[in-house]
């Protein structure tokens, strides 16, 4: 053993190795916005959140609450006036970061009514709107909804794909849904083995295929920034960093 494979394998031992997300620039998945979701609750842990996160070498972040008719009627005023708060007291706290909003919206026949109403959606970077479904079964317009989104201008940019039991299973639909350029975002606590061992391994086929075009923390409060410290132990902590991302041009 070398020295430098001794110095790794001792700093694992005792998790020395520092998490660097500075590659990435940017993170696009976030529920930093307090009070809103499923979240962020208070606006200091909002700035202690983002200020982690920034510690990690991200220098822009794109925030993403929940909108879902049933649990989180949000509105991009809302959203938007949220927002204002999180740059105000991060001005307070002297942290400079850029910042800014979007939405992860819930695929149902809501969102889908919104999209045929031509309603604007707040998108991720571009024209690039980020969606998630349920975690066990396909939603029954999944397809349709991607269509009526791209009709309207939009790029349907997947949530953590890795996390559908359905797709996981399905491997007609996945290759579907790729052959359709529908963007996939992973979520980079899904190698750390955060949600399940199944994610895991469905999350590091995904890289090793080239299947991703946007990482995400998804940070939700500060147990999920305490797990993706771990990350530096996924033996594809390397290997994500060579993916062509889109995360570099928010
Ligand atoms: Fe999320």
């Amino acid at each position: 053993m070398g020295l430098f494979d001794f110095l790794k394998s001792k700093s694992k031992e005792i998790k020395l190795e520092k998490l660097d997300l500075s590659w990435m620039q940017g993170d696009m998945h976030s529920h930093l916005i307090p009070g809103i979701d499923d979240g962020s609750k208070t606006l200091e842990e909002s700035i202690e959140m983002i200020s982690r996160i920034q510690n990690y070498g991200i220098k822009k972040i794109v925030t993403t609450p929940h909108i879902m008719s049933e649990f989180y009627k949000n509105t991009p005023e809302i959203i938007l006036g949220g927002l204002e708060k999180v740059k105000q007291g991060l001005q307070i706290a002297s942290i400079d970061i850029e910042i800014s909003a979007a939405a992860e919206y819930y695929l149902d026949e809501f969102f889908l009514e919104k999209v045929r109403n031509g309603d604007k959606l707040l998108t991720v970077h571009k024209n690039h709107v980020l969606v998630e479904t349920g975690f066990v079964s396909k939603p029954l317009m999944l397809v349709e909804i991607f269509f009526e989104l791209e009709m309207n201008g939009y790029k349907p940019v997947l949530a953590h794909p890795e996390r559908y039991q359905y797709l996981a299973q399905d491997k007609k639909l996945l290759h579907e849904l790729l052959d359709r350029d529908i963007f996939f975002q992973m979520n980079l606590l899904s190698l750390t083995g955060f949600y399940s061992r199944h994610i895991q391994t469905f999350a590091e086929l995904l890289v090793r295929e080239g299947k991703i075009k946007y990482l995400g923390t998804d940070t939700h409060n500060h147990r999920y920034l305490d797990a993706l410290e771990n990350l530096p132990e996924s033996k594809y902590y390397d290997k994500i960093r060579e993916i062509p991302l889109f995360n570099t041009h928010l």
